[in-house]
């Protein structure tokens, strides 16, 4: 199994370019099941989510090629109504659930596997996904979920644009809505619709297709119905919380780093919170810099919330650079029930962190410790390497496939930075002792 070694204490200096949104590129990459052409996605991260999307999308018969790296073409002509991609592709991650709003609405019936993910405190049942499944009942559909498949149809005809209100401002129910509207007949408005960079890209691909998607990145969406989604081509947007989780890793490091190819204005959720702690934040077109006005940063509070408030993705990153802090900080969680259960590696590495339902309270020590610790899931992976890279001595990071589910080219970037991290390979270890054990007999039977 892959795992990280991290020699903390080394500063990160330089510059490093923010790859595409791993959460739009899933999205767009589903969306393109709509097309009745071929499209042409650049600026697509190379990640384990990214991947397998593909995969269930090379499943269902789309053809797709690799034109240069974070380019490719999607060919959606050849799919058939009936397809069905391997059940075990989409218990890896969440992004599959796409699937389902993208083919409903181009075929009128689909069936797809109950989707994976990072588990936030909802054990074996799952994230829950009812406002998908409303939006989807208010466009026509009739949606039975059992035995670990989704199936979704109104009987392989058009659906029917409708008005539907989001109980809860969710990201994935607000695209899987529009997905599935943006075939169907008539007009179709979504209220209280999420409003994350992620949704807006979705919908920009989808009008660069021929949709007509009105009002992404406010509450209020509206579909408009069309016949038909031709080909095209787009650029996926940079990514907020990579570009996010690197300027943690500056501050916890006393770096100085630019963030490269960015939307600053996408990044003031967080850096406004990084600049209450004590980060300088320079904007300059694309680029932003941080570095740090004081020695030791300053503790504060933050509370997760959907965009444009603080985001849950950056909440493990933000909680491990406050135990690097002077003071006491709250970190509240009020978009999943569960974020915090990476609080135990930690605590491994010495800090005084702890947990009271929804709140973590942060007593910030500038006194982490390396020790062998778990990523355990995407983000919180992420957050580990931040405490390694701040802390005294080596870290070892193990399960570190979570962090590459969402994380492109994270070692180099990270060494290009100036940080002392290493891939270490168990499976190279133990062919590296059977070749020692192999050379041994080789020379005993020599011999
Ligand atoms: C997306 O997940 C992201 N994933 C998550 O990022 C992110 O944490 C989340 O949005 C919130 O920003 C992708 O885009 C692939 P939600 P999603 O539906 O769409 C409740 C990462 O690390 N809810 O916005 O699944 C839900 O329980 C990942 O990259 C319902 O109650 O999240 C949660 O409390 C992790 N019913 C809240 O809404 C539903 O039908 C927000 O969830 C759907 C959601």
């Amino acid at each position: 199994m892959k795992q990280y070694d991290i020699i903390g204490g080394e500063k990160l200096t330089g510059e490093v370019d923010i790859s595409g949104t791993k959460n739009a590129a899933v999205a767009v990459i589903a969306a393109a099941l709509l097309v009745d052409g071929v499209c042409y996605i650049d600026n697509i991260p190379e990640v384990g989510d990214v991947t397998t999307i593909m995969e269930i999308l090379s499943d269902l018969g789309v053809v797709i090629t690799r034109v240069a790296p974070n380019s490719y073409s999607f060919d959606c002509r050849a799919i058939k109504p009936d397809s069905v991609a391997r059940a075990e592709l989409y218990g890896k991650c969440r992004a599959s659930y796409y699937v389902l709003g993208a083919l409903l609405g181009r075929f009128g019936k689909v069936t797809v596997a109950t989707p994976g993910g990072c588990d936030f405190g909802y054990g074996t049942s799952g994230r829950p996904i009812d406002q998908h499944i409303k939006g989807f009942e208010a466009l026509g559909a009739e949606v039975e979920h059992s035995g670990g498949w989704i199936r979704a149809t109104n009987n392989g005809s058009r659906l029917q644009g409708s008005r539907i209100y989001m109980d809860v401002v969710s990201v994935g129910a607000t695209i899987n809505t529009i997905l599935a509207a943006v075939l169907s007949e008539g007009t179709t408005i979504i209220e209280n619709a999420a409003l994350e960079p992620h949704v807006v890209d979705l919908a920009n691909f989808l009008n660069k297709m021929g949709a007509a998607v009105r009002g992404a990145g406010s509450s209020t969406i509206r579909v408009y119905g069309v016949d038909r989604l031709i080909g095209g081509d787009y650029s996926i947007l940079p990514d907020q919380i990579e570009a996010g989780t690197y300027l943690c890793m500056a501050a916890a490091t006393g770096g100085r780093i630019t963030v490269r190819n960015v939307v600053p204005r996408h990044l003031y959720c967080i850096t406004s919170k990084l600049s209450d702690m004590g980060v300088r934040i320079e904007e300059n077109g694309d680029c932003v810099t941080s570095s740090l006005t004081r020695k030791r940063l300053k503790s504060t509070n933050v509370k997760t919330a959907p965009y444009p408030g603080f985001p849950t993705d950056m909440q493990p990153q933000i909680t491990t650079l406050l135990c690097t802090a002077e003071g006491t900080s709250k970190v509240t969680e009020a978009v999943w029930d569960n974020r915090f259960q990476y609080l135990e590696q930690l605590q491994n590495m010495g800090a005084i962190v702890s947990q009271s339902g929804r709140d973590a309270v942060v007593e910030g020590s500038m006194n982490l410790t390396g020790a062998p610790i778990i990523a355990t899931d995407l983000r919180a992976g992420a957050a580990m390497v931040i405490a390694g890279l701040a802390a005294e001595g080596v870290t070892r990071i193990s399960d570190v496939w979570k962090i590459e589910r969402g994380y492109e080219d994270l070692v180099e970037k990270l060494r290009r930075l100036g940080a002392n991290i290493t891939i270490h390979n168990d499976i190279e270890i133990v062919d590296m002792a059977s070749d020692i054990i192999g050379a041994d007999k080789r020379a005993e039977s020599a011999a």
